[in-house]
């Protein structure tokens, strides 16, 4: 097989179909527990050889999970990874008992149970391993899975809905392949500071970049990063990019631009108008830029054509480009009583590369990064909020550019690097972003958490959330 030297890695001249994510529908009723089973798997990306993977009910990933508000879904998730591990909902706004973060380790053939009520309006949310010390990994190795939760306003929007037709989701990661073709990951010092980059893009599980045929009119994506640390700048070929949900719901009204900045973590639903173009090109620049031309020309980072869409001659979802998507307020920070500072630091002094070297769970308690000063303690309470309070959760890092995700919430962006949000990223959050200056959201948590079962704020390169880069806090 063919490397080709440190651009796109495993680089395939031949398409392969856009392989569609097994979907368990719940929308329509809960009839029995939700049984979901951590497993080893072996998943060819592509490469023509079998990697070992981990998978949720499948070899490589999850399902995606379709639920309603309303619901509570009585999961039973079974370990059989032979390691410790945790499920995090991503996005959920529910109780720390029940939100699957370090404290709720599931052994090795265990089973967790919990009981997930989902009050939230429509969202795209996310679930992924949060072992302390171990997500990294463990995340990379495939334990990720998509969780969509529809209302009855989205259910019966006029918006594209068939799953595999002409809504689809897309989970972008990127890996490394060795000259076998197998997906490796290997930690040094440069990594755990970088975070894991790999020089290869995968789409749902396939290397890109990938096909699909679909019908003439609006076609929907609904896209997770799920890269562990890969900042992604996505663009389409013909016409504009248009956004009309962020993490947490839908926009006010689609957003029109020429690209979206993608954090490791962020979620963004966009719509294609298939109705005017025969084909177009979901265009993912892996350096985080916009994917322009000229930015590529003078190296402004390597564009991958990751998901070409062909129309087909039948007729698909035949409504309009909607004008008004969902009633959104503007924060009112005015309405903040109470205001944190997170300061993200990447050097506390600690040796990264023997901390590379001794891998295994080399977190523990000797974190090499921290908020604040204090590296992330299982037994540390860094925040105590009150439940109903409105904050402004203010960040600012010492050096980079990192992603801040907060359980338990969705929040507004007051500022991201100083400057008022794009628009596309002006709505329901719980990922932002800060490379100079301060980030600054506006914040309310509604649930409990306890000290027994707290929430996490976090950097969400994982790497860096592995190495102390995150913070525990309570809600009562
Ligand atoms: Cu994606 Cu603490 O989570
Ligand atoms: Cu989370
Ligand atoms: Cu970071």
């Amino acid at each position: 097989m063919l490397l080709t030297g440190g651009g796109l890695g495993w680089a395939q001249p031949a398409m392969r179909p856009l392989p569609l994510i097994p979907l368990t529908d719940l929308t329509g009723g809960i009839e029995d527990r939700v049984s979901l089973s951590l497993g080893l798997g072996r998943h060819d990306f592509g490469t023509g050889t079998a990697s070992d993977t981990f998978g949720i009910n499948n070899a490589y990933l999850g399902p995606v999970l379709r639920v309603k508000q309303g619901q509570t879904l009585p999961f039973d998730v079974a370990n059989n990874i032979g390691d410790t591990s945790t499920i995090h909902w991503h996005g959920l706004h529910i109780p720390g008992d029940v939100d699957g973060g370090p404290h709720q380790e599931i052994a090795p053939d265990a089973v967790w149970s919990p009981d997930v009520p989902i009050v939230q309006h429509a969202s795209m949310n996310w679930l992924h391993s949060h072992m302390h010390g171990k997500t990294a990994r463990q995340t990379y190795n495939g334990l990720a899975g998509v969780l969509l939760v529809e209302d009855d306003a989205s259910l019966s929007a006029d918006l594209p809905k068939t799953y595999g037709v002409d809504d689809f989701t897309l989970v972008l990661q990127d890996k490394m392949f060795d000259a076998n073709g197998r997906m490796t990951y290997e930690l040094s010092a440069a990594v755990f500071e970088d975070g894991f980059e790999g020089d290869t893009l995968v789409i749902n599980g396939a290397i890109a970049p990938v096909g699909q045929n679909v019908p003439t009119g609006l076609v929907r994506l609904r896209i997770l990063n799920a890269c562990n640390a890969r900042f992604l700048g996505l663009s389409m070929e013909a016409g504009p990019i248009t956004v009309i949900a962020s993490d947490g719901g839908f926009l006010a009204a689609p957003v029109a631009v020429e690209s979206i900045l993608m954090s490791p973590g962020e979620r963004y639903e966009v719509l294609v108008d298939m109705k005017t173009f025969e084909t177009n090109t979901l265009n993912v620049n892996l350096n985080g830029d916009g994917g322009g031309f000229f930015e590529n020309l003078f190296g402004g980072g390597q564009t991958v054509p990751a998901l070409s869409l062909t129309r087909t001659a039948d007729k698909g979802f035949d409504g309009a480009m909607p004008t008004q998507l969902a009633n959104l307020e503007p924060p009112k920070p005015e309405d903040a009583t109470v205001t944190r500072s997170f300061q993200l630091e990447m050097d506390v002094g600690a040796d990264l590369a023997a901390l590379a070297l001794a891998w295994d769970n080399f977190c523990g308690d000797a974190g090499a990064m921290a908020i604040n000063g204090q590296p992330m303690k299982m037994d540390r309470i860094d925040e105590e909020v009150r439940k109903g309070d409105t904050e402004i959760w203010r960040i600012s890092v010492d050096d980079q550019l990192h992603p801040f995700h907060i359980h338990g919430c969705s929040f507004r962006i007051l500022s991201q690097n100083g400057a008022p949000p794009p628009a596309y990223a002006a709505g329901w959050k719980d990922m932002v972003h800060v490379e100079e200056g301060w980030s600054e959201v506006l914040v309310r948590f509604d649930y409990e958490a306890t000290k027994d079962a707290p929430y996490m704020y976090h950097c969400h390169i994982l790497e860096h959330e592995d190495c102390g880069m995150m913070g525990q806090f309570t809600v009562s």
